[in-house]
């Protein structure tokens, strides 16, 4: 009995050695944790349950069956985060650089399938050389098992990537298609080609950070949601992030305990500029609405004429949208568009309620607009808000103009409580646009051309440069205070809870993509 304990032991001591003391040691002179200490930091304390821990590769060519590790270059299993079941995999670096092969991918579908059936998030740490090349096709097989799962529990359990190391090639589309990508800066990269092949196709010189780091794929391209400057604080984030989201499309967020007793916040009576073309920062607007630092911000340096991310409301989660007049104006782009559109469908999938604050002058004008596309990936923002059956509360606290005023989760496209700021201006565009063409002959025929302009633009302004039009229609369903937005905000989700929306029996819309 003794003997077989001990070959136990020692297998488990083996297989927490990953690929040998000396790659260890070079994962952390590499400033990177190993797979084993993130799983640990990430988890609760001896929450960490393995599955697999023993499995090895099955592969015989190149002499791979004299190189066995315990694992096979992946760690996967069940814990808790604050409490919270969540099934996890993480690539070890020190064993064939985390590489795919057909045994690691088994091992992440396993994990995979049971998360999906408890109905608990799913999370991979991704450090990781690819396919495995000594298995060739057994190896993107096993990317594509991956990828179909991914799929399958898209919209049913939150998935989670964090990149905290290489991740080429194929290995790229799973972290694309699960809800999240995180990056740390400088250990990680994401590309669909490397910087050899790059420059043997197009001869560009580029390095791997700038052709795929973590502040391309942040501020670029949109690829990561979040960036984190060392694999603690990514892991950090994680968790923070994980806060604000349900178990399930099944469940509701977790509600933190929330004493009201600051229900009014004068300094949002304060914030918007007595001259309407001038910017104010539309965080201040945010951190002046939800419970005290609890915005937790995604896409922040990208497309960052929107925001978007979590906050709490009264103890509650919720999902904000917000037009940023300090970039761009607030205008509405294709990147903008593309980036709420998501953010919107997330929290749409997992019950997630959206509060819309609009300050937003129309769409971006241009070739380079109209040429990549404006017309379809604004209607990205105007369809997955329409579809949207999640509470949907909007604001408006300056411009909401043309149809960008429709898009922004106007009353007509679904939103449930349409609130104004009584600074909102909602009108078919600005009152100087608008008077000189609807004046145009007044103000030609004028000696003064510029006195007539500014005669009409007052004039035009005083009619429609204010929310009362709209609420007079019922467009918006009350004028209120800044200050007041809190407490009404507080209360209108309150009264939302228990939102039915009937929706048409179909497979699938066909979202504009
Ligand atoms: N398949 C099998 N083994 C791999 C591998 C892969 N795809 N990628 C890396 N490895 C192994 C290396 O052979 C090395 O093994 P060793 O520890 O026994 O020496 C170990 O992983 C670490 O790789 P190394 O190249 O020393 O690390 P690095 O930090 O210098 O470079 C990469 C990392 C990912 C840039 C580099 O390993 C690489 O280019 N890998 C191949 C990427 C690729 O083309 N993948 C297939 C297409 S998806």
């Amino acid at each position: 009995m003794k003997d077989k304990i001990n070959t136990l032991n020692d297998k488990i001591a083996e297989a927490h050695l990953g690929g040998g003391k000396n790659r260890i040691a070079k994962q952390h002179s590499n400033k990177k944790l190993t797979a084993r200490e993130r799983v640990n930091y990430l988890m609760d304390e001896g929450s960490f349950e393995e599955i697999g821990m023993l499995v090895t590769h099955r592969t015989s060519d190149f002499g791979m069956e004299k190189e066995l590790y315990y694992g096979d270059g992946v760690i996967t299993g069940y814990g808790t985060i604050n409490g919270r079941l969540v099934y996890i995999f993480a690539q070890d670096f020190t064993v064939f650089g985390g590489s795919l092969s057909e045994t690691h991918a088994e091992k992440i579908c396993k994990v995979m399938d049971m998360a999906i059936k408890m109905g608990a998030p799913m999370i991979g740490l991704n450090d990781s050389g690819g396919a495995r090349i000594q298995e060739g096709v057994r190896s993107l097989g096993g990317y594509a098992d991956i990828f179909y799962r991914n799929v399958q529990a898209s919209g049913v359990i939150p998935q989670i990537s964090a990149i905290m190391g290489p991740c080429a090639g194929g290995a790229v589309y799973s972290p694309a298609m699960t809800d999240f990508t995180m990056m740390v800066e400088d250990t990680s990269y994401m590309f669909v080609t490397g910087p050899n092949v790059v420059k043997t196709v197009t001869n560009e010189t580029v390095t791997s950070e700038e052709l795929g780091g973590a502040s391309t794929h942040s501020t670029k391209s949109g690829v990561a949601h979040c960036t984190s400057t060392n694999d603690v604080e990514c892991l950090e984030d994680l968790k923070r992030l994980l806060s604000y989201l349900p178990q399930s499309n099944k469940e509701m967020p977790r509600n933190l305990p929330y004493e009201l007793n600051d229900e009014v916040r004068a300094k949002l009576a304060a914030i918007i500029p007595d001259n309407s073309n001038k910017p104010y920062d539309m965080h201040e607007v945010i951190s002046g609405i939800i419970d005290e630092d609890s915005f937790f911000e995604i896409h922040k340096n990208y497309a960052e004429n929107i925001l978007v991310g979590f906050a709490r409301l009264g103890g509650k989660s919720i999902g904000i949208i917000a037009n940023q007049p300090m970039i761009l104006a607030g205008c509405l782009d294709v990147n903008s568009s593309k980036k709420a559109a998501r953010f919107t469908r997330f929290c749409d999938c997992f019950n997630i309620p959206l509060l819309v604050l609009v300050d937003v002058p129309g769409f971006l004008p241009g070739t380079d607009q109209e040429w990549n596309g404006i017309i379809v990936h604004g209607a990205k923002l105007l369809y997955a808000l329409s579809e949207a059956t999640v509470p949907r509360v909007t604001v408006i606290t300056r411009k909401a103009y043309g149809g960008a005023y429709d898009v922004m989760n106007s009353k007509h496209i679904g939103a449930d409580m349409n609130f104004a700021w009584p600074t909102a201006e909602i009108a078919v565009m600005g009152a100087k646009g608008a008077s000189e063409i609807i004046f145009k002959k007044e103000i030609n025929e004028a000696e003064d051309h510029e006195a007539k302009l500014l005669e009409k633009e007052v004039e035009y302004a005083d009619l429609f440069a204010n929310p009362y039009t709209a609420a007079q229609r019922g467009f918006v369903d009350e004028v209120i205070l800044p200050q007041d937005t809190r407490r009404k905000l507080i209360k209108a989700f309150s009264m939302l809870e228990n939102k039915v929306s009937v929706t048409p029996n179909r497979k699938h819309g066909n979202i504009p993509l």
